[in-house]
């Protein structure tokens, strides 16, 4: 994992990125994460769009097209000789003197690009996780996927505090999602999630279990449900890229359902293992 993506470039990871870079100082700047499997990244094309359209809603010029931006990233995945894990870039809104107001509209953005070897979580797709709820003191624009992460950090660290994978948020009484997943429940075998507003990151994950459970039938209802719902729900879980669908067994000190993976969860599991499976048929850009 040697080489970055640096601006237009490929270098070694000895780069620095600038004090003044507003990414660094303001949070000003936005990001992805791709899940790569048997160095197949998933679901780019689904990713790259997301990006031009956070760039969109914060008025930042992107620097390159978004298809010129992907084969830098399967260039850096083939270098790099990623075979499993993440490839995480952000682009920023460009170094310049300190002050809040968007630079001179010359600034160029700063890309950034890495790779992370990382194991799938297969054991806590299996078992099931436990989670944690707290209040969703964000913004009102978690719709964009903006690099101001620190209500998202600080509730992830609460959960990891109390042997949790995930801190659920609840905002006015709804459950919108969690620190950096969304959120499912099933009950009487049809699935809930919150809708995709601003209130919520409209999850790449999530929009494939929305694919998946029209594949199989199953009725889902994109409102928002309540804490109450949440923990007599019959089945929770939750999703992510990377992380893929983890069950959710229990919630602060209640158990959910059983207290094991449920039916629903299982099959969606399951499927979504399917899709990886097909990724890793696919031909390689490379080959
Ligand atoms: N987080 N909601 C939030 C707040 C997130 O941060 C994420 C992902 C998701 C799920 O989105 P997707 O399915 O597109 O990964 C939902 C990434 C993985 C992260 O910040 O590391």
């Amino acid at each position: 994992m040697n080489y970055i993506l640096f601006n237009h470039d490929i270098v070694m990871r000895d780069q620095f990125v600038d004090i003044e870079d507003r990414g660094y100082q303001f949070g000003d700047g936005i990001y992805e994460v791709i899940g790569v499997y048997n160095r197949m990244p998933m679901l780019v094309d689904e990713h790259l769009q997301r990006l031009e359209r956070s760039a969109k809603e914060i008025a930042l010029k992107l620097p390159y097209s978004t298809e010129s931006l992907k084969e830098k990233l399967l260039e850096l995945i083939e270098k790099n000789d990623l075979v499993e894990g993440i490839l995480y870039f952000q682009v920023s809104r460009g170094s310049a003197p300190r002050w809040h107001e968007f630079p001179e509209a010359d600034t160029p953005a700063v890309t950034v690009a890495y790779t992370r070897s990382e194991e799938r979580m297969t054991g806590m797709e299996d078992d099931g996780g436990k989670a944690i709820t707290t209040e969703d003191n964000r913004w009102l624009r978690c719709d964009i996927k903006s690099l101001n992460l620190l209500p998202n950090v600080l509730a992830k660290q609460k959960a990891h505090e109390q042997d949790a994978i995930e801190a659920i948020f609840h905002r006015d009484g709804a459950i919108t999602e969690a620190s950096a997943s969304n959120v499912f429940i099933v009950k009487a075998g049809e699935l809930y999630t919150h809708p995709a507003n601003h209130l919520i990151l409209n999850g790449i994950t999530r929009q494939q279990i929305l694919k998946i459970s029209e594949k199989l039938n199953m009725t889902v209802h994109e409102k928002p449900y309540d804490q109450k719902d949440l923990i007599f729900a019959d089945e929770v879980f939750i999703t992510a890229t990377k992380l893929d669908v983890i069950p959710i067994i229990q919630i602060d000190d209640s158990q959910i359902g059983t207290g094991l993976p449920g039916q629903v969860t299982k099959k969606i599991v399951d499927h979504f293992r399917a899709l990886i499976t097909d990724l890793k048929k696919e031909a390689h850009p490379f080959k």
